[in-house]
C-alpha cells in the first residue's frame, strides 16, 4: 500500500516489433496506425488526461520515432494552417502538443512487457501510476474513461486495480486471466486471487481476461525486478503481478467500456469500420457502400 491518494502517472508502453501487424508495421510503429484519423496512441493518451493523468511516461523501443514527432509541436505545419485559415486544424493541432507532459523512455532490449514497464520506475518515482497499453483504444461506455474508473476504485481500495472483461472461452489464450472473489456489495469489483499469463482454456481460472489497464502501487517494481522470464521467454507484467499478490490486495474492475486491439489485422479493420461508421459525416455513405459490397458478394455467389 502506497497510501497516496492522487494518482497523476501513466505509463505507456509504445515498444515491441508488432509483428502481429506487419508489414505494416515495419516502419511505422503499429501505435501510430490511425482509427479513421487519429493514431491509436493519441486515444490513449487523451484517455490517460481525462483520467487527469497529465504526467505521462511512454515506453519505446528504437524506430518509434515518429510517436516522437506526433507528439512534438510542429511550427511549420501550425504556420501553415494559420495562413491558409484552417483555425479547426490548427486547434487541434496545437492541443496535440500542449495536451501532457510527455516524456519518452528508452527499452533497450525487448525483454518483454514487464521490462518495459520496469524502465519507468525511476520516472514513477514511488507514486501509484496507471498502465496503459499503447495499442488498444478503450471506448467507456459510463462517462468516464476506463483509466478513470480504476482510478476510482484505488480511491476507495489504495491497491493495485486491473482492467478486466469476459472472453470467449477459444480467446483465453490470448490474454492474461484472472482469478477472483467478489466483494460483497460490488457488482464490478474483484478481489484477485490468481493470474495466469495466456493459460489454455483447461488451465484457466476463469474467463476474465487482463484489459490493458492496470493502476499500480509502486510495489510491483520490486516484482518486476525480480520477475524471470515467463511465456514466450519475455519478462510478463502478469507473472510480476502474482508476485505482488502476495504481498498486497489486488482487485479486477469489470470495465464499463469496449476494448478495440489494434495490434492484429482483424481488430484493425473491425474497429477502423466501426469508428468510421459512428462518424455523422461518413455514417450514411459508409452504409450504402457496405450494403453494395454485401449485394454484390451475394450475387455472385
Ligand atoms: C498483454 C498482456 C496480457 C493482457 C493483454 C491485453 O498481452 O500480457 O496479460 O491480457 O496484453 O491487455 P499482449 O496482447 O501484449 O500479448
Amino acid at each position: 500500500m502506497s497510501g497516496r491518494k492522487e494518482v497523476r502517472t501513466a505509463v505507456i508502453p509504445a515498444a515491441g516489433f508488432g509483428t502481429r501487424f506487419l508489414p505494416a508495421s515495419k516502419a511505422v510503429p503499429k501505435e501510430m496506425i490511425p482509427l479513421v484519423d487519429k493514431p491509436v496512441i493519441q486515444y490513449v493518451v487523451e484517455e490517460a488526461v481525462s483520467a487527469g493523468l497529465r504526467r505521462i511516461a511512454i515506453v519505446v523501443s528504437e524506430g518509434k520515432e515518429a510517436i516522437k514527432a506526433h507528439f512534438r509541436p510542429s511550427p511549420a505545419l501550425e504556420e501553415r494552417l494559420e495562413k491558409t485559415g484552417k483555425n479547426d486544424l490548427l486547434r487541434e493541432i496545437r492541443a496535440l502538443s500542449a495536451m501532457a507532459e510527455i516524456t519518452f523512455i528508452p527499452q533497450k532490449e525487448l525483454k518483454g512487457l514487464g521490462d518495459a514497464v520496469l524502465q519507468a520506475e525511476e520516472f514513477v518515482g514511488g507514486e501509484p501510476f496507471a498502465v496503459l497499453l499503447g495499442d488498444t483504444v478503450l471506448r467507456s461506455t459510463c462517462g468516464k474513461s476506463v483509466a478513470g474508473q480504476l482510478k476510482e476504485v484505488y480511491e476507495k481500495t489504495f491497491s493495485s486495480v486491473v482492467a478486466s472483461e469476459h472472453v470467449p472461452r477459444e480467446k483465453i489464450g490470448r490474454y492474461g486471466i484472472i482469478g477472483g472473489c467478489p466483494v460483497p456489495g460490488e457488482e464490478k469489483i474483484l478481489e484477485v486471487t490468481d493470474l495466469v499469463e495466456k493459460p489454455s482454456p483447461g488451465e484457466a481460472p476463469s474467463d476474465l481476461a487482463v484489459a490493458s489497464r492496470y493502476l499500480f502501487t509502486p510495489g510491483i517494481f520490486d516484482e518486476l525486478r525480480k520477475t524471470p522470464p515467463g511465456k514466450g521467454g519475455e519478462i510478463q507484467l502478469t507473472d510480476a503481478m502474482k508476485g505482488l499478490l502476495k504481498k498486497e490486495k489486488m482487485f479486477a474492475r469489470i470495465i464499463d467500456g469496449k476494448r478495440y486491439d489494434i495490434g492484429n489485422k482483424e481488430g484493425f479493420v473491425k474497429s477502423t469500420l466501426e469508428f468510421a461508421f459512428a462518424r455523422e459525416e461518413m455514417h450514411e455513405d459508409l452504409k450504402k457502400f457496405l450494403l453494395a459490397l454485401l449485394a454484390e458478394e451475394n450475387g455472385t455467389r
